[in-house]
């Protein structure tokens, strides 16, 4: 098992990057969830979930955001760790036909409720054509927490923040690990 991932520093990926952690936690302590996977990171920012799901030796990993900087720290990354680059592709897939996953990757990705609404019905189609998996990592901001989604999650691990994270984020102090399953619960 792997015992930590290795990230360039902050000013060059620009994200925070703790729930990406989190996830990246969640899959390298439980690697058979992306062994053999084909895997997507969506919003993937430095890449630390992609990353995780090919050093558990998913068959297949894609690492998607479209902020053009995210690719750079994510080939940086996969160097650091030991690892061939992952796919980067910088385009907007929300509301694109699906393709074929079986892994799909979210962290800090309901930050913002448009975002977070269109996030929920592709990812919906997704499922619907290839039985997709859906993992959300999310330190609790209040969009998510007052998103529909959120009743149709079952939490799969909890990690804390290290401090310097929990600064950077008004106080948030664990990040949790979720999975998505669309007809958990519609009270
Ligand atoms: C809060 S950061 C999260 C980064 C990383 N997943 C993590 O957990 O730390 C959100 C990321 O989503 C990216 N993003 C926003 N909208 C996106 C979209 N429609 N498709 C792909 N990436 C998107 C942003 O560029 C940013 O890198």
């Amino acid at each position: 098992m792997h015992s930590r991932l290795r990230l360039c520093p902050h000013h060059i990926s620009n994200q925070t990057d703790a729930n990406g952690q989190a996830l990246a936690r969640y899959l390298l302590n439980n690697p058979g969830v992306a062994k053999g996977k084909r895997v997507l990171d969506l919003g993937s920012g430095c890449g630390a979930s992609a990353i995780a799901a090919s050093l558990c030796g998913a068959s297949h990993v894609v690492a998607n955001d479209i902020d053009n900087v995210s690719a750079i720290a994510t080939i940086i990354n996969c160097e650091l760790n030991g690892i061939g680059p992952v796919e980067c592709l910088s385009d907007n897939m929300i509301g694109s036909q699906p393709k074929h996953y079986d892994l799909i990757l979210l962290g800090d990705m309901f930050y913002d409720e448009a975002l977070a609404d269109g996030l929920h019905r592709w990812l919906d189609s997704c499922i619907n054509a290839h039985g997709t998996t859906v993992l959300i990592g999310d330190p609790g901001r209040a969009s998510f927490e007052e998103h529909d989604i959120k009743r149709l999650l079952q939490q799969i691990a909890e990690f804390e923040l290290p401090k310097s994270v929990q600064m950077e984020n008004y106080g948030l102090t664990c990040s949790t690990v979720w999975r998505y399953h669309p007809k958990l619960s519609t009270i």
